[in-house]
C-alpha cells in the first residue's frame, strides 16, 4: 500500500476531530469562526496529526489515544502558519493553494483567528481522555509552542534576515520553528499511547532528526518546488533573504544533510518491530515530499 494510501483513514480521522473541535463557540463571531476554520481546512497535509496517530501505534498498536493531541498540534501550526504570512513576518499571499489568511480577511482578524486558533489548541487537550498524562502533555505543548519552541524559532528567523549566520546557528533557528513542534507531535503521540521513557528517548532522537530534516526539505522545496504543486510562492526565502540550508550550503549539500538526517531518525527506530512501520515511512516521505 502506498504511503499516501496508508495515511488516508488517519488524516480523514484528524480532520474529524478538527471539526468537531471547531465547531462553533457560542460566543465567537461568525467572522473570526469562519478565519479560523478557513486556516484549518484549506489542505494541509496534516503532517503533525499523522506522526502523533503513528507514535501512538507504535506503543499500543493503536491510534485513538492520540485523538487529543492531533487536534493540538495541528490548531498550534495552523496558527503559526497564519502569523508566519502576515505583513509584518513572511508577508506571503499564497497559503495551500488559497489567498492568506489575511489576504482572503484582514489583518486584524487574520492575527485574532492565530490567537484563537492558539487557545483553542489547549481547549482540545483538555478532552485528552486519561487525566494522568494531562499535565505531561500540556507541558510538551506549551515548551514547543512558545518562547523555548516555535515562537522563539521565528523570532530568530526575522533577525536573521539578511545576515549571515552559520551553520550551527542555521540548525539552532530551524530545530526551534520547526523541530520543536514536530518533535512534540510525536513525544506527545507517544504520551498518550503509554510510552515508558526508553521509548520516549528513542522516539525523541527520531522526531529531533525528523523535524530537522522537515524544514530542510522545505526550504529546499522554496527554490526546487513549483508554486501550483506547493501551494505556495516559490522563491520566497530567496527574495526576503531569509538564512536557509540550500543558501548557505548549496542545495546538493542540503539534500544530503536531509539523506543523513533522516536515516538517524530510522535508526533510533531500530528496536521498535512492524509496529513503528508508519513512523519509517513517514521518515521517507520527509524528503520524498513534492509539497
Ligand atoms: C509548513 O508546514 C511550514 C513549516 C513549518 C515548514 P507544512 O509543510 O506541514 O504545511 P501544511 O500544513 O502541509 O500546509
Ligand atoms: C515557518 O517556516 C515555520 C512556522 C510557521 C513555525 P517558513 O516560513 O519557511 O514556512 P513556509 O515556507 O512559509 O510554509
Ligand atoms: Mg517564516
Ligand atoms: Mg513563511
Ligand atoms: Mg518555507
Amino acid at each position: 500500500m502506498s504511503i499516501q494510501d496508508q495515511l488516508k483513514p488517519l488524516i480523514a480521522r484528524a480532520d474529524q476531530q478538527l471539526d468537531s473541535a471547531l465547531s462553533a463557540p457560542s460566543s465567537a463571531s461568525d467572522q473570526l469562526l469562519q478565519a479560523m476554520r478557513y486556516s484549518v481546512f484549506n489542505g494541509g497535509k496534516r503532517f503533525r496529526p499523522v506522526l502523533a496517530y503513528a507514535a501512538c501505534k507504535a506503543i499500543t498498536g493503536a491510534i485513538e489515544s492520540a485523538d487529543a493531541t492531533a487536534v493540538a498540534i495541528e490548531l498550534i501550526h495552523a496558527y503559526s502558519l497564519v502569523h508566519d504570512d502576515l505583513p509584518a513576518m513572511d508577508d506571503d499571499d499564497l497559503r495551500r493553494g488559497q489567498p492568506t489568511c489575511h489576504i482572503q480577511f484582514d489583518e486584524a482578524t487574520a492575527i485574532l483567528a492565530g490567537d484563537a486558533l492558539q487557545t483553542s489548541a489547549f481547549a482540545a487537550l483538555l478532552n485528552h481522555h486519561n487525566l494522568a498524562h494531562l499535565p505531561q502533555l500540556l507541558e510538551e505543548l506549551t515548551l514547543a509552542s512558545g518562547a523555548r519552541g516555535m515562537v522563539a524559532g521565528q523570532m530568530i528567523d526575522l533577525a536573521s534576515v539578511g545576515k549571515a549566520i552559520d551553520v550551527t546557528a542555521l540548525e539552532n533557528m530551524h530545530r526551534h520553528k520547526t523541530g520543536a513542534l514536530i518533535c512534540a507531535s510525536v513525544r506527545m503521540g507517544a504520551i498518550a499511547g503509554g510510552a515508558n521513557d526508553t521509548q520516549l528517548k528513542q522516539l525523541t532522537v527520531y522526531a529531533k532528526a525528523l523535524g530537522l530534516a522537515f524544514q530542510v526539505q522545505d526550504d529546499i522545496l522554496d527554490i526546487e518546488g513549483d508554486t501550483a504543486t506547493l501551494g505556495k510562492q516559490t522563491g520566497a526565502d530567496a527574495a526576503l533573504h531569509k538564512p536557509t540550508y540550500p543558501a548557505l550550503l548549496g542545495l546538493s549539500e542540503a539534500k544530503k544533510r536531509a539523506h543523513e538526517l533522516v536515516e538517524v531518525g530510522l535508526e533510533a527506530l531500530e528496536s521498535f518491530g512492524p509496529e513503528a512501520h508508519l513512523l519509517r515511512e513517514l521518515a521517507r516521505y520527509v524528503i520524498q515530499r513534492n509539497h
